[in-house]
């Protein structure tokens, strides 16, 4: 597989961060992890519904090789303060104790808890450096991570796991159970199954992935990522955490009430709605507010996918739009900042939508934009986006994404 100018750089800055470090990676792999843009339903997948989503450009990189013995060895270009990584198979910090808070290393600490907890016993250890480029918050960097390394990791180990889903399920238990971050498994599939050019449709009833190829004719366009430069904590320390226990809160107060639904996602009869809205729109006015978005997220859903498949890349721009104003006033999970990011350039001739993207409050805000448009918007950005947040005026960048594969692994090239 041919390394693309974005794969080069990044070699360059890994070669040049082994040397420096002393880590031994000459003659190993290179494993490449995308990251994620999601089309819908954000905020869906804890709710059970349908989702839908592409690879990204924005990329982590992990150059490693087995080491022979039973011990990891990596360093991270990104968090270089944390030093080298270095620990025994199996001799790991407890899940969720002040000893990983700070640093990047819970996440090789949670994978080779949770693969031994799920009976892959690692024996074989890697000498590894990393090096990503993927905005912190809205682009799925932690799913990124933790992807590439169980994947490194079970490869170094010759075991392979023929199920992906089970590999979802292993990446998003690292973060539940052993980091406490309470995310769902939207990142993981759509960086697990991405194709370059598909959009990646799962279905949470069959556990099934299907791919959907845009329609011929669509209008070019591009997929905006508008990072605000702000640094979100973990979804553990977030909003995210308290909508979560809201709805599932909703669902037990309307199973109490003889409503058959064992998530959000399974009120889709209008009737239904209506009536629930009736029943509890006072009495639990912000929680009937989340299931508000998710109902009408979940009809745009098909609508968009529709328009997906039909090219009509216009109406998934439109949707995009109406799925943001329903994160903004009734699942209120945005921020200030991402807010900011999309009433920019919401003013843009050729902006199709925008939105906040991923777990919310801070991170990044995203954008449909026909191509000829997306000079106008990065001049709109930084015109106006310093003026209103000086302090983040030397943080803030406009990323301009293609559709790419979520995986790679390259040979040959260390
Ligand atoms: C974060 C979580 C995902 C998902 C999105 C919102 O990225 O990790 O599981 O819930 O937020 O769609």
């Amino acid at each position: 597989m041919e390394l693309t100018a974005q794969d080069k750089a990044a070699i360059d800055k890994i070669l040049k961060f082994s040397k420096d470090n002393d880590i031994d990676i000459k003659g190993g792999k290179i494993r490449r992890t995308s990251s994620r843009f999601c089309l819908g339903v954000e905020h869906g997948d804890y709710n059970g519904t349908e989702l839908f989503g592409v690879g990204t450009d924005r990329f982590i990189w992990m150059a490693y090789k087995p080491n022979g013995i039973d011990r990891i060895k990596l360093f991270s270009g990104n968090f270089p303060d944390d030093g080298i990584i270095e620990f025994k198979l199996g001799g790991v910090p407890e899940p969720k104790s002040a000893a990983i808070a700070e640093t990047w290393g819970r996440f090789p600490y949670g994978i080779d808890y949770i693969l031994r907890r799920e009976g892959y016993k690692l024996k074989q250890g890697i000498d590894g450096v990393i090096y990503g480029n993927i905005p912190g918050g809205g682009m799925s960097r932690s799913a990124s991570l933790s992807l590439n390394l169980i994947l490194s990791l079970l490869d170094a180990n010759g075991i392979e796991i023929k199920d992906k889903m089970t590999v979802v399920d292993l990446a998003q238990a690292v973060e539940n159970d052993y980091i406490g971050s309470p995310c769902g498994k939207l990142d993981q599939i759509m960086i697990l199954f991405g194709r370059e050019g598909m959009g990646t449709y799962y279905n949470p009833a069959k556990r099934s992935v299907d791919y959907v190829q845009l329609g011929s004719g669509a209008t070019d366009f591009r997929i905006v990522v508008l990072d605000t430069g702000t640094v979100r904590p973990g979804l553990e320390k977030s909003t995210y955490k308290v909508r979560r226990a809201e709805c599932e809160k909703l669902v037990s107060i309307l199973q109490k009430a003889n409503y058959d639904i064992s998530c959000l996602a399974d009120i889709k009869d209008e009737a239904m709605y209506e009536k629930i809205m009736a029943e509890f729109g006072e009495s639990y006015a912000d929680l009937c507010d989340r299931l508000k978005y998710i109902f009408a997220a979940q009809k745009r859903f098909y609508k968009m996918l529709e328009a997906w498949k039909a090219g009509d890349i216009e109406t998934v721009g439109q949707i995009f739009r109406e799925d943001g104003t329903g994160l903004r006033d009734d699942y209120k999970i945005s921020g200030a900042e991402l807010e900011t990011m999309c009433d920019v350039v919401r003013t843009v001739p050729g902006v199709l939508g925008e939105r906040m993207l991923g777990g919310g409050d801070k991170g990044a805000s995203g954008a449909l934009v026909r191509a000829e448009s997306v000079e106008a918007v990065q001049r709109a950005v930084d015109t106006a986006y310093p003026r209103s947040h000086p302090e983040f005026a030397d943080k803030y960048a406009v990323h301009i994404c293609k559709v790419v594969d979520g995986i790679r692994v390259y040979e040959g090239s260390l």
